[in-house]
């Protein structure tokens, strides 16, 4: 496969997988939430089967797209064995396309005919299969990446790797370990004649994926690209590794005490981990959003000059945007990206709030959806919409996106989504909550739409 073109596939495939699994059954699932439909265990499946689409489809193949084009290159050197980019593509997608279709199946059969049939058995394999196809089609990504950097000449101190490293690694750890946790219980819960995963290990899973591998990911891509496309600062290398720490720190308390909750039921010392990991992951976010300065721009922008220009100097470039080198040729993708980070910084807050909750004995002080969808329709979705817009063009040889109308349309229902998706939590019972949160799905699934129309009509221009 042609490497200047290897991450097309992964990105069409993620859109395609957003627009049908992921925001398609979250349309379906929240609506039944808010207009109290009958929720029996097809709904579980159902959510079970679309956080999955979400984070491994939508989310993941976006980033290992991004990935397989950008890390061989931020590490001075090429892909390699690139050849088995299209194995890995076709193994994880079938993998998702079975575990959506199966988990819901299932479920609805066994609710309508418990007696078993050739479906259910159809559907019983798939399900089985669809963890082991993902953990193949992870594997071979890891492959390609990890020998992509061993084939490169050895890194200089001022290699533009060298800050992110940990981040990257932290990110694929996670990576595998999920792809092997999700391979596991897809096994186990068919031969144990399920359909659902366990809650507890369903739930470190889905946080082991967030925030073990997509947060760190999405954060080594920020501080490598962020001062360049927002015209910002640097963030400072010496705080980039303390901030890290700190967070994997409170990720694996948090880890810890979601995965102790099966053999003792939020115990005094699950409730006492899971509560400072979660201070601790917060605190860390939002270190991590003050010192990329995205949101606030106090520190003067790496491109400054700090010697004024002659006298005599006449510039003669055509003025670029205020505060941004581009022309306005992606549109205000910066929108999305400036929300994106608003959209974590609360996040970050709320996982404060809900240790400060249970450390203090009242577990239930928040709803856990709403750090959860925060992060994910808020900061992950929209961060997505932003790099696309503004990182895509380029990698496929494009100067501009096709529809700076479509970038503001994307932003405006994006926005929503997350803010109907959201809000509700806190106040359930006021007037038009219900309404909101049962049309955020439709929202979300506009806005991946709006973008899906922009970059196809982007790659087709001459
Ligand atoms: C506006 C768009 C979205 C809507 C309407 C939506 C809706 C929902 C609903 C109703 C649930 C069940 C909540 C509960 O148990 O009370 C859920 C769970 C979940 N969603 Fe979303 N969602 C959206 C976007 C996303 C995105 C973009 C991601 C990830 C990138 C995501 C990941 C998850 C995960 C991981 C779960 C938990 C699944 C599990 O329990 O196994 N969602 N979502």
């Amino acid at each position: 496969m042609n490497d200047r073109r290897v991450h097309e596939p992964f990105i069409f495939a993620a859109l395609a997988i957003a627009l049908t699994a992921g925001f398609g059954y979250a349309a379906i699932i929240v609506a039944a939430l808010a207009f109290n439909w009958n929720l029996g265990v097809w709904w579980i499946a159902m959510v079970q089967a679309h956080g999955h689409a979400q984070l491994f489809g939508w989310a993941g193949l976006f980033i290992l797209g991004v990935g397989l084009f950008f890390l061989p290159r931020l590490r001075g050197t090429t892909l390699a064995r690139a050849e088995l980019a299209p194995w890995a593509l076709t193994l994880i997608v079938v993998g998702i396309a079975l575990r959506a279709l199966s988990q819901p199946l299932l479920a609805f059969l066994e609710a309508s005919m418990p007696q078993g049939s050739l479906y259910a058995a159809l559907g019983r394999s798939g399900y089985a299969v669809s963890g082991i196809l993902e953990l193949m089609g992870v594997l071979l990504i890891v492959t390609m990446l990890v020998t992509s950097f061993r084939r490169a000449r050895p890194l200089t101190p001022s290699a533009p790797i060298i800050p992110v490293r940990p981040y990257l690694a932290t990110a694929l750890v996670s990576l595998i370990l999920a792809a092997l946790l999700n391979a596991a219980l897809t096994v186990a819960t068919t031969l144990l004649g399920g359909d659902l995963f366990p809650s507890a290990l369903d739930d470190a899973l889905t946080h082991l994926l967030i925030y073990g591998f997509i947060l760190p990911i999405a954060f080594a891509l920020s501080i490598r690209n962020l001062p360049l496309f927002m015209r910002l600062a640097f963030p400072p290398n010496r705080e980039l590794f303390p901030i890290l720490v700190s967070y994997v720190a409170g990720m694996l308390l948090r880890l810890t005490a979601q995965l102790e909750q099966p053999f003792g039921i939020d115990s005094p010392i699950a409730v006492w981990l899971g509560g400072t990991g979660a201070m601790l992951e917060g605190g860390a976010i939002l270190v991590f959003v003050w010192q990329l300065d995205v949101l606030l721009r106090r520190k003067t922008p790496w491109i400054a000059s700090r010697t004024p220009p002659p006298a005599d100097y006449i510039e003669t470039r055509k003025p670029t945007r205020k505060n941004y080198p581009d022309y306005g040729e992606f549109g205000r993708f910066e929108l999305l990206i400036i929300s994106a980070y608003a959209w974590l910084a609360f996040a970050g807050a709320m996982a404060i709030a809900d240790g400060i909750g249970r450390i203090l004995g009242n577990p239930a002080l928040l709803n856990p959806d709403i750090e959860r969808h925060a992060i994910t329709v808020g900061f992950i979705t929209l961060l997505i919409f932003g790099m696309a817009t503004r990182m895509l063009p380029g990698f496929s040889g494009k100067s501009r996106i096709a529809s700076p109308r479509l970038v503001l349309a994307t932003f405006w229902f994006g926005n929503l989504a997350a803010l109907f998706r959201v809000a509700p939590l806190f106040a359930p019972s006021i007037a038009g909550a219900n309404l909101a949160l049962g049309s955020s799905g439709a929202l979300g699934w506009l806005a991946v739409a709006c973008l899906a129309a922009n970059l196809w009509r982007t790659m087709r221009q001459k």
